[in-house]
């Protein structure tokens, strides 16, 4: 089964990152492919800029990843209580493409931060909104204070840890007879 594992930040060291590829890593014989924001630059989206380039490549890029995988694990990252700016620009240049940015993937939606509210924001924004673009959500769980609950590699917080093993079950496809 083909994770796309989603960090939605442009930081190269994203706490995101490192939630969403340790929840794909629970789900029996992955194989993930990870996708840094920071992998795929492209202009600031303008409607302008769109009539006379067209849609940049690597956003083609990104949907081409999409549309190959099996499921996707996205972990938000929370800038001023929205999307990182890269991560929204990207996100719009794939709308463009279609709107169905999501391709009818199953969607594990998780957000991180080392407050207190763990993203709570964005991920509520998200949980609204990619349904209607195509994401078929199995659920979501925000992991406050990142920094005391994920140590070592690993979610530290038991509770926490257990609604994510229940969440990635969702995920997983029977491997066929
Ligand atoms: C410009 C900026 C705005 C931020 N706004 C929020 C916020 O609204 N809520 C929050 O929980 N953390 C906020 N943070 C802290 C981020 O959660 C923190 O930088 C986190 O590491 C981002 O995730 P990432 O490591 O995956 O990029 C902000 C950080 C920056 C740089």
């Amino acid at each position: 089964m083909n994770i796309l594992s989603i960090g939605a930040s442009s930081s190269s060291k994203s706490i995101n990152q490192q939630l969403a590829n340790y929840a794909a890593g629970k789900i029996k014989n992955a194989v993930i492919q990870e996708a840094k924001i920071g992998d795929f630059p492209v202009p600031i989206f303008s409607t302008d800029l769109e009539e006379t380039e067209g849609i940049p490549e690597q956003a083609q890029r990104f949907r081409e990843l999409i549309q190959s995988c099996d499921a996707i694990v996205i972990s938000l990252a929370e800038h001023n209580g929205s999307y990182t700016a890269a991560f929204k620009n990207l996100y719009d240049w794939a709308s463009r493409i279609d709107y169905a940015v999501w391709c009818e993937k199953p969607m594990l939606l998780l957000a991180t931060s080392p407050g207190a509210r763990g993203g709570a924001t964005v991920l509520e924004a998200a949980a609204a909104t990619f349904p209607r673009m195509g994401a078929q959500l199995v659920g979501s769980l925000s992991v406050p204070s990142f920094h005391d609950n994920f140590q070592h590699g690993a979610l530290k917080h038991s509770e926490l840890d257990a609604q994510l093993n229940s969440l990635t079950q969702r995920l997983h496809k029977p491997t066929s007879i």
